[in-house]
Formats: C-alpha cells, sequence, structure tokens
C-alpha cells in the first residue's frame, strides 16, 4: 500500500535487518541486530506457521528506510467454535515521525489483516501512557496484563 509519495507500507520482507529494523524496535525495548543469517532463520520460521504471524513495515522510499512496525499474531482456540483472536504486539514508530499518524496506519492495516483473517476480536497490552493512543485508534480498556519473567 503507497501511503503518499514517500511512504510504502507493505510485509515485513527477510532482508529488512539493512533497513533499519532493529533502530525501529529499540523504541520498545532492546533490540540488539541479528546477523543476516539468524534473521532470515527467523523470518523463515515465522512464515512457516502458516497464516499466524503478520508482521508490517512502513519504509520511508526515499532512504529505504523502516520508519515503522507492527504485527498481528493469529491464535486459533478451541472456543467459540474454533474462533481466533488477533494479539497485536511491538508497534513501533521511528522517534523522528512519531506523531504523524504512522502508528495509527500500522494499527489500520493490523486490524485489516485480522477482520480478513476471521478474528472475532483483536487484543493487546500496552503502558498507561499509550492509552490514549489505542483510544484512538478504536480500542477499549479491558482487563489486566499479568507476567512473570522466566
Ligand atoms: N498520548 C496521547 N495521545 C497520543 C499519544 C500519547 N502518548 N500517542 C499518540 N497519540 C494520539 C495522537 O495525538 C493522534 O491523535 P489525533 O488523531 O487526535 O491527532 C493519535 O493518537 C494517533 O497517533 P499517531 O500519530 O498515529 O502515533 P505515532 O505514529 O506516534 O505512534 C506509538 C504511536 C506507536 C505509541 C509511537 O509513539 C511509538 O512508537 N512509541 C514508542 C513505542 C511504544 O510505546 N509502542 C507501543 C507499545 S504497546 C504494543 O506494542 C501493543
Amino acid at each position: 500500500e503507497q501511503l503518499g509519495p514517500d511512504l510504502h507500507l507493505r510485509p515485513l520482507a527477510s532482508d529488512d535487518h539493512k533497513r533499519g529494523h532493529f533502530d525501529v524496535l529499540s523504541v520498545l525495548t532492546a533490540a540488539p541486530s541479528l546477523s543476516p543469517k539468524a534473521y532470515k532463520e527467523n523470518f523463515d520460521e515465522l512464515k512457516a506457521c502458516a497464516q499466524t504471524y503478520f508482521i508490517i513495515v512502513i519504509v520511508d522510499v526515499a532512504s529505504d528506510k523502516i520508519m515503522g512496525s507492527g504485527s498481528v499474531i493469529v491464535e486459533r482456540k478451541f472456543l467459540r467454535a474454533a474462533g481466533l483472536v488477533g494479539h497485536i504486539e511491538d508497534i513501533a514508530v521511528s522517534k523522528a515521525v512519531q506523531g504523524k499518524k504512522l502508528g495509527l496506519r500500522i494499527i489500520n492495516a493490523l486490524e485489516e489483516i485480522g477482520r480478513v483473517r476471521g478474528c472475532y476480536k483483536i487484543i493487546l497490552d500496552c503502558s498507561e501512557k499509550n492509552i490514549p493512543f489505542y483510544e484512538k485508534c478504536g480500542f477499549k480498556h479491558k482487563e489486566f496484563e499479568m507476567v512473570r519473567y522466566m
């Protein structure tokens, strides 16, 4: 999808490590880069899970650099007649271009993927400070996140 003359939204590619994918991810948490080989192996492993991992990026065409990325993981359940739930994860927009609606575009695209895939809902975990962003994207608060680090 062309978002304008200079921005292109597309699925992650197996060589996106060279377009600054890790720089963008580092706005979320520690994201040390993988070797090109390890990057491709991880990419192929996710791809082998058919119709489960959908990772998208927004690329600045002029610089060929990734400006934002996000993913939706589709989980199949036994309840709700083998219903599907989409889990949105790792929404990241490069600091320099935050506040320009790229995050919103990423969420809209992931939602559309979930809809086409047949998910009955899409859920995500976020920090309190990101609540206004997700509300603008049409989400509402429900439940609490729990975690246990291994
Ligand atoms: N507080 C209040 N409003 C906000 C905030 C905020 N922190 N962030 C965005 N908004 C509003 C914007 O003002 C805009 O509102 P408007 O339509 O009235 O103008 C709307 O939300 C859409 O904002 P975008 O411009 O699309 O936001 P952006 O491109 O900056 O992306 C994001 C938001 C993804 C949170 C980005 O700032 C970022 O990468 N932050 C660091 C990483 C992060 O926290 N990611 C989310 C983790 S949670 C998860 O991944 C499931």
